[in-house]
């Protein structure tokens, strides 16, 4: 973890892998390092190939450890894909000290009671997250320990992987010589980048556009209310503008980064004509001799239906839990797709609620961009628990706290 304040975190992504290495100085995190390269080995955000990653991994190591000359020895890190899901379930045990008061062992049976549920064999519950206790038929209880009673349930979400795609993630890591500190569920990362312990109490959802997923955290009186993950994101839009313009791949991304637009611009009255003219003017490129010809309304009228197709996905899950245009804090977007033009616009007019553009906290000397928001959480889920009160971090916390220990004892060598 955190030997010398340095702190590593990896973000295994489909589109690009990113390490991390922030250290702390006079009271404050700062980057010590930030490499990047384009990622291989991964299908839809899970890892498929093991020995690819880890290839990619010893070249970040290398290049960190020459630019910031500290040895990185071990790592947050991710896991992405659609095989995570979550799913509820609950436990009871009987309070085990004769004066029935709740202790901490009491509180760690429960939790375990929780993970005896039937999942397929293939698949294994990752982690438990709390949303409230039970003392004697008396709900809502965030915090027993100390509290006294004879019967002890826990109401909880369980968080749960496919085996083999975990067991490749875990292999690439290791297979390059690093320890892992905590393995984190992307969306859950991006939410500590950048969600306020405020937001996450009123309710908010964070979703994560990467290149080939789609991430959706939402959050509710402190707790992780719902996840869910969709095979869909930013690369199927730069292969709809390919298909749509008949051009190559790698022309089509780089039309989508310089005049991509989930919109056409609001018509105010004086610019009407003008700005009509810009949508309606051809863009010409020339790669490798042949012409792309395409105007801005072709981009938007190629990109719209796909943005929306992933803003109907989240809508959908919104409805499953009651809290469609219901989340006071509303919307937050990270992700390298949250960086196309006017995504704010149609994310708002679609799902009906407040949208902000996340933006990441307490890092000095990060570039403010949202593909960096699973990154900067990896690292700041552990610079977070560092200073702060271990019994009075919220429950997502807490999450990682127990998983870091249970990560040390199943994983370390
Ligand atoms: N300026 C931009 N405009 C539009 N899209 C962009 C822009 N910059 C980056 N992207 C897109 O963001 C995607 C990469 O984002 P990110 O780094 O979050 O993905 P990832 O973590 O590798 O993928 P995943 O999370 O799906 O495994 C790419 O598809 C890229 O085209
Ligand atoms: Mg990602």
């Amino acid at each position: 973890m955190a030997k010398g304040h340095i702190i590593a975190g990896l973000d295994i992504g489909t589109n690009t892998i990113k390490l991390l290495v922030i250290q702390k100085r006079n009271k404050e995190w700062e980057v010590l390092s930030y490499q990047e390269m384009p990622s291989f080995g991964l299908r839809k955000g899970a890892v498929v190939d093991a020995g690819e990653v880890s290839k990619n991994i010893q070249t970040l190591l290398s290049e960190t450890e020459k630019n910031s000359s500290k040895k990185i020895t071990s790592v947050f890190v991710n896991i992405g894909g659609n095989h995570i899901y979550i799913t509820p379930s609950d436990g009871i045990i009987s309070v085990s000290r004769a004066n029935q008061i709740i202790s901490q062992e009491d509180i760690d049976r429960v939790l375990q009671a929780t993970r005896a549920i039937n999942i397929p064999q293939n698949e294994e519950v990752l982690d438990v997250f709390p949303k409230e206790f039970i003392i004697d038929d008396q709900k809502g209880i965030k915090q027993p320990l100390g509290l006294r009673g004879i019967r002890l349930e826990a109401k909880v979400l369980l968080l749960c992987v496919f085996s083999p795609y975990f067991i490749n993630l875990t292999q690439a890591v290791l297979n390059s010589k690093l320890h892992i500190d905590d393995i984190v569920p992307s969306p859950l990362a991006a939410s500590e980048a950048v969600l306020t312990r405020e937001q996450k109490e009123l309710g908010v959802a964070l979703i994560d556009i990467g290149a080939s997923t789609t991430s959706l955290a939402v959050f509710e009186e402190g707790n992780l209310l719902h996840l869910a993950v969709f095979p869909i994101g930013s690369a199927n839009i730069t292969n709809d503008i390919a298909i749509g313009l008949k051009t190559e791949i790698f022309v089509a991304e780089s039309i989508k980064k310089q005049y991509g637009s989930c919109m056409l611009v609001k018509q105010d009255k004086e610019k009407k004509d003008e700005k009509i003219n810009i949508e309606k003017k051809k863009i010409e490129i020339i790669e490798n001799s042949s012409v792309v010809s395409f105007t801005r309304k072709d981009l938007v009228d190629i990109i719209e239906p796909r943005v929306s197709e992933i803003l109907d996905l989240i809508l959908k899950e919104l409805k499953k839990i009651g809290r469609q245009e219901l989340l006071p804090c509303g919307i937050v977007l990270t992700g390298g797709g949250a960086k196309i033009s006017k995504i704010k616009e149609l994310t708002k007019e679609q799902l009906k609620l407040p949208v902000q553009i996340g933006k990441i906290k307490n890092i000095l000397g990060l570039d403010e961009d949202t593909a960096l928001a699973t990154v900067a959480g990896l690292v700041l889920s552990s610079a977070v628990m560092d200073e702060t009160d271990k019994e009075g971090l919220s429950g997502v916390l807490k999450g990682f706290w127990s998983k870091i220990k249970k990560m040390l004892k199943v994983l370390v060598p």
